[in-house]
């Protein structure tokens, strides 16, 4: 796993977007949940940082395609999935799998 970002730089309900390997990854903190996905939507590729999230989804600020934050899915486009990462905490650090 590899270390992204310290805990205090991600808001609660805030997100923030860190460059790892050549990939843009949006982290997002729910109460201190942190969740790590691609920051780049799977149908058109916009930006995911100004989504909206609410109840385990992240809209696209796009279309309004809404992913889920635990495994990616789209319940109205199967097809597109959201890459998402596993996350851990260590101490103040948080750690992302890579593929
Ligand atoms: S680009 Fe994200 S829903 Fe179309």
């Amino acid at each position: 796993m590899i270390t992204v970002a310290k805990i205090g730089e991600v808001p609660n309900f805030g997100k923030k977007v860190v460059s790892v390997a050549g990939r843009e990854i949006l982290l997002i903190n729910i109460k201190g949940t942190i969740h790590a996905c691609e920051n780049e939507c799977p149908h058109q590729g916009s930006p995911l940082n100004a989504a909206v999230v609410r109840d385990g989804t992240i809209s696209c600020p796009r279309h309004g395609y809404r992913f889920s934050l635990s495994d990616g899915a789209c319940g109205d486009y199967p097809d597109l999935t959201l890459r998402i990462f596993p996350v851990r905490l260590e101490g103040d650090d948080i750690l992302i799998e890579l593929d």
